[in-house]
């Protein structure tokens, strides 16, 4: 089956499996690499996209529900604000280390920081609660976080 979506901006049209996940399209089809596979069963958010603006575990997300929809990937933060001075926070706070879970916390995090551009740290623990990562203990991540919403404040 053919499926047609909007995919960081651009329309794709994709043929498919009908049992085929959002991750497995994004990686082999359309060879966007950067949304990595962990888990594989919606546990650890490093196959975080967004579906329409609201963060999705693509691994367990069907392709053929994203006919009509806007998906972003890690690869088209490079073309947003938010997204590149998340990225440039998370380099200079340590939050990138084996570098694995940072496409998904980058993700989630765009789609947090979009609709609530200054949320406390519980609101943002309990929006990062479904993204692991094994190596930062995350305060570096919070760290970044909290960089990039004062660098948007002194603007
Ligand atoms: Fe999708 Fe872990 S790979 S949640
Ligand atoms: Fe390695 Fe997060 S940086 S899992």
């Amino acid at each position: 089956m053919d499926v047609t979506l909007t995919v960081n901006g651009r329309q794709a049209q994709v043929e498919i499996e009908p049992a085929e996940t959002l991750l497995g399209m994004l990686r082999e089809r359309l060879r966007l690499t950067g949304t990595k596979e962990g888990c594989n069963e919606g546990e650890c958010g490093a196959c975080t996209v967004l579906v329409d603006g609201l963060p999705v575990d693509s691994c367990i997300y069907s392709a053929a529900a994203t006919s009509g929809r806007s998906v972003e990937t890690v690869e088209g933060l490079a073309d947003d604000d938010l997204g590149r001075e998340l990225q440039a926070a998370f380099v200079a706070a340590g939050g990138v280390q084996c570098g694995f879970c940072t496409p998904g916390f980058l993700t989630t995090l765009v789609a947090v920081l979009r609709e609530n551009p200054e949320p406390s740290e519980p609101e943002l623990r309990e929006a990062l609660a479904g993204n692991i990562c094994r190596c930062t203990g995350y305060s570096q991540i919070l760290d970044a976080v909290a960089a990039t919403i004062s660098g948007r404040n002194r603007r």
